[in-house]
């Protein structure tokens, strides 16, 4: 959770579920990562990035709910404030004046186990941001520098202690570098329309128009000159084409145990 005064953002501590809460409602349903965390004794930071459709969110968490930390979706940042600038008919190309936008704004996400609730200025804007005009509008807002310049230290202000499990583009790279455990999860374009289409079936889009604008969307993130959407250096891939959801997350969390185990091991 965050606001734009700059107030540092503390999602365990807001009225949505804290890392213990998911831990003592829902417990985890694997052991080795409840032990490896508890033995650990230490809370870390796992950056999930990829483009979109590749399964970021739900992997994520999952992964918060399996290990106890919070999960925070960044692209729903970029999105609020791409409503915002709809709501208000500021310009898609001025970087600055976006920016100024987003400081003035008030956006607020509460981490809940199917995924972050997205307050803007106390409204709930959860389903509205999903929409296209606003999914479109985000990758716009998203090529500007001031603009992630802004995300940036906000989203590392959510980090500090830890406990952490944040998706996006550039979470690894830039807001995370020193992340403990890094995935790059990846899937076949067709596959991530497909999956894209299946998740928000409300859409009145077809599902060519899913999966064009979805290579739109890829292109402009893989190309900005700001923070392209690339892997960190020493991410781990996980190319979810060919496998379900059981074993991607099965995979993620072999990546997390080790690390846990090798801290642990010190
Ligand atoms: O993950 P998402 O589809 O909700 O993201 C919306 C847009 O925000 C997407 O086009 C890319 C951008 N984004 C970004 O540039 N950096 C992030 N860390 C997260 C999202």
């Amino acid at each position: 959770m965050f606001n734009a005064d700059g107030g540092k953002a503390n999602p365990a501590s807001s009225n949505s579920h804290s890392p213990d809460e998911h831990s003592s409602n829902e417990r985890p349903s694997s052991k080795s990562g409840t032990e490896s965390r508890a033995l650990s004794g230490r809370k870390i930071v796992i950056a999930i990035d990829g483009p979109a459709g590749s399964g970021k969110s739900t992997l994520a968490a999952l992964l918060a709910r399996k290990y106890g930390y919070v999960n925070i979706e960044s692209g729903a940042m970029y999105r609020a404030l791409a409503l915002k600038a709809i709501e208000t008919s500021a310009s898609l190309d001025d970087g600055p004046a976006l920016a100024a936008l987003a400081q003035a704004s008030q956006i607020e996400l509460q981490p809940r186990p199917e995924g972050n609730r997205v307050l803007l200025a106390a409204r709930d804007v959860t389903e509205r941001i999903r929409q296209k005009d606003v999914t479109d509008a985000a990758s716009k807002v998203s090529v500007h520098p001031p603009v992630r310049e802004w995300m940036v230290d906000h989203q590392r202000a959510m980090g500090t202690d830890g406990g952490i499990v944040m998706e996006g583009r550039d979470i690894g790279t830039k807001v995370f570098p020193s992340a403990e455990v890094k995935i790059f999860l990846d899937a076949d374009p067709e596959i991530r329309g497909n999956r894209r289409f299946q998740q928000h079936p409300a859409l009145s889009e077809k599902k060519a128009a899913v999966l064009t604008e979805l290579r739109e969307r890829d292109q402009r993130d893989r190309t900005r000159a700001n923070s392209p959407l690339e892997p960190a250096a020493d991410a781990v891939h996980i190319d979810s084409t060919h496998l379900t959801l059981e074993q991607v997350t099965e995979r993620a969390m072999q990546i997390v145990d080790a690390k846990l185990a090798e801290i642990r091991n010190r």
